[in-house]
Parts: C-alpha cells; sequence; structure tokens
C-alpha cells in the first residue's frame, strides 16, 4: 500500500503521549505542553527522544511526516539530521512562539525569531537529503504578534516555503484570537492578511470556521490537516471534512501527538471515521466518511494538503516508492478492511521512503534498515 502520511504531529511532545488529557486547549498547553516542551533546550534530550519518535513513526508506516519541534533551533536542527539519517520524508518547524507562553519558553525578540528561523531554512537546504523540507511554523495567533506574523509571511515567500500552524481549533482559543487581534475580520484572514496563506499552507483543525474562512482557504488553496483525535481529548469539537471537501479544500490527516494519544496514522482514520459518524447523526445532509475516502485522507489527501502530492500519495509512475507491505490473513478486501480498522506496527511487514526500506521486520525482530 502508499505510505501513510501525518500532516500535522508535534516530534517534542512524544514524552506526553497517553498522559496529561484532562484539560482543554489554553490550560494543556501552559500546564502540560510547554514545560515539555521546554526541555529540549538540553540537546542529550532532543536527540533521545527524536531518535525514538523516527523509529517509532516508521515502524508505524509513515512515510512523510510534517513535525513542529520546539522553539530551540540548536534542537530543531537535531530533528531534521535525524528525520535525514533515518530516511523518512517530512517537513521540520522550528516553533515561533512570543507571548502568551513561559518566560523561560520562548522566543527572545522578533529579531531572534527572523534570524534562527532563517537559519533553520538554510541548515535544512543544506542537509543533502531531498527528503528533508523546512516549514515555517508560527505556533497560533495567539502566540503571535502580528509583526512576528508578517515577518515570517515574508520569509515563506522569500524562500518558498512550506507553512504549518494551528487554525480555529477550540471556540476559547478562537474568542481569544478575537481579543488579541481586534481589528482583524477573522482569524483567517489575519493569516491572509499576513502572508500565511499559500497553497504550500497546512493549517492544523480548522474546526470551526464560518463559511468566508472557508471559502478563503479554498481560494488559498491551503491543506487542512484533520485531527480527531486530538479534537476529542482537548474538547476542542468535531471537525466536519465533508464541509470542507465539498469546499474543495485540501484535507489530510493529523495524528496531533500529543493532543492525540496515538502516532499511528491508522487510528487517526479510524478516529476520523467516528468523529465523522458523529457529524452524520448531527447533519443529515453531510453523509458519512467511506472507509475507501479515510484510507484517501491518510494517503492521497494527506499528500496534497502538504503539497508534496507531485513525489509521494499513490503508487502513480513519475513518483517516487514509498510504502508499506503489509501482512494479514483472510481474503483480499477482507484483508485490507481488516487491516484498515485493526492493524497496527506488528502488520507492518517492510516500509519503504523513495524506494529505500527504511524499517523492516521478521517475525518478533525488527531487522535493520537498508544502507
Ligand atoms: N495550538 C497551539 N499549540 C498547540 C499544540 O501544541 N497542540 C494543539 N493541539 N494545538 C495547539
Ligand atoms: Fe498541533
Amino acid at each position: 500500500m502508499p505510505g501513510l502520511i501525518d500532516t500535522h504531529v508535534h516530534a517534542s511532545q512524544f514524552p506526553n503521549n497517553g498522559l496529561c488529557l484532562d484539560l482543554p486547549l489554553l490550560e494543556w498547553l501552559q500546564k502540560y505542553t510547554f514545560p515539555t516542551e521546554r526541555s529540549f533546550s538540553d540537546l542529550k534530550v532532543a536527540r533521545d527522544v527524536y531518535s525514538r519518535v523516527l523509529d517509532r513513526m516508521l515502524r508505524n508506516g509513515t512515510t512523510t511526516a510534517s513535525y513542529f519541534a520546539t522553539a530551540h533551533l540548536p534542537a530543531t536542527k537535531v530533528l531534521a539530521a535525524t528525520v535525514a539519517a533515518k530516511g523518512q520524508r517530512a517537513l521540520v518547524g522550528k516553533v515561533n512562539m512570543m507571548m502568551n507562553c513561559p518566560e523561560n519558553y520562548r522566543e527572545a525578540s522578533l529579531e531572534e525569531c527572523l534570524r534562527e528561523t532563517e537559519e533553520f531554512i538554510i541548515y535544512t537546504k543544506n542537509l543533502q537529503s531531498s527528503l528533508v523540507m523546512p516549514i515555517i511554523t508560527p505556533r497560533f495567533a495567539v502566540s503571535c504578534p502580528e509583526d512576528q506574523l508578517r515577518g515570517l509571511g515574508d520569509l515563506a515567500s522569500k524562500y518558498k516555503c512550506h507553512v504549518q500552524s494551528h487554525l480555529c481549533e477550540s471556540m476559547p482559543e478562537i474568542e481569544f484570537v478575537k481579543k488579541l487581534f481586534p481589528e482583524s475580520r477573522s482569524y483567517t484572514h489575519l493569516y491572509h492578511a499576513t502572508g500565511l496563506l499559500t497553497e504550500k499552507t497546512i493549517m492544523a483543525h480548522c474546526v470551526w470556521l464560518d463559511d468566508e474562512e472557508l471559502r478563503l482557504l479554498a481560494k488559498a488553496q491551503v491543506g487542512v490537516a484533520h485531527c480527531p483525535s486530538s479534537n476529542l481529548n482537548l474538547f476542542s469539537g468535531h471537525c466536519n471534512v465533508r464541509r470542507l471537501l465539498q469546499h474543495g479544500v485540501k484535507v489530510g490527516l493529523g495524528t496531533d501527538c500529543s493532543g492525540g494519544y496515538s502516532p499511528s496514522v491508522l487510528d487517526a482514520m479510524r478516529r476520523a471515521l467516528q468523529v465523522s459518524s458523529c457529524v452524520a447523526m448531527d447533519h443529515p445532509a453531510h453523509h458519512a466518511l467511506t472507509l475507501a475516502e479515510a484510507f484517501h485522507l491518510a494517503t492521497l489527501g494527506g499528500a496534497q494538503a502538504v503539497s508534496l502530492d507531485d513525489r509521494t500519495g499513490n503508487f502513480e509512475a513519475g513518483k517516487e516508492f514509498d510504502a508499506i507491505l503489509v501482512d494479514v490473513d483472510d481474503t483480499m478486501e477482507d484483508k485490507i478492511h481488516k487491516f484498515l480498522y485493526n492493524g497496527d506496527d506488528r502488520n507492518m511487514v517492510a516500509v519503504y521512503v523513495a524506494g529505500r526500506r527504511v524499517s523492516a521486520r521478521r517475525g518478533g525482530d525488527i531487522l535493520a534498515p537498508e544502507g
């Protein structure tokens, strides 16, 4: 099968996976998430965690990922280098954040933010792996004043870079953004006005967009990372994916670890189906996603959402070979169904990125990747 694509995941939050899910977003960030991310000022933590994150992601069949690291430049370089060494295809972002976060975990100035972000872009381009790409990563409007958003928008245009952030995830978050930016027509218009919405932009969540915002995203060809598990865990809401698709918005799936507790895109797919059932029960006009549609979101839809569908997402001639080799019993059609609903890393016999085997197992043993 085509490799799985995680369009939104925080590599630095893996230590919290399965923990700390008792608070809504804004409180959860302050109490649990910022302190964990802050520990990446220690490069030993970064090397240890990021190496295990990559092994875990690859073992679960995620051949492409869009990562948030932390606000630290050195640790974010470690993530990019680890991705290159392990052979995953990935977008890697140094998180930009200057306000509404702890004194001891934020960028010190706009000048530092832009200088370090530019240095990271150049570092990534010099890694000599076409599989690793930089992505400009303003955390969300709550943590970025307008001049910071604009400066990052300018960098995106200078380097023709990918951009990622969070948008309309929860109602309290949206209210906070309204208070911070009273002049802005909407949360989405704020990102648009600062140059952050391009066809290489991925916005996570988008649970609560109004119709005008939705049209703006579609027109700008922005991709949406649908993160159903996180949206349930952090009490954010049920995203209506059918509505996004009907407006012509590109949609992929995100695990959003550690808002989501599972790094498996298969799990995100199942959660997306369940959330879609809930939405369909409330909106009879919006029929629920099918398993085939959810599988599309997990593969080609994800590739489109992160603007890498020229290289990956399916087995079309001319694309690179990103694949998972899956072992299940049963007949062919049942095989696919059962794997998509009940399979996990134990069924992944081998995982390939750009034709190179990056993870494999025989019996209970994980084999070393090919050179
Ligand atoms: N919004 C801003 N930062 C975050 C984060 O780390 N996780 C989630 N789910 N939403 C965010
Ligand atoms: Fe997130």
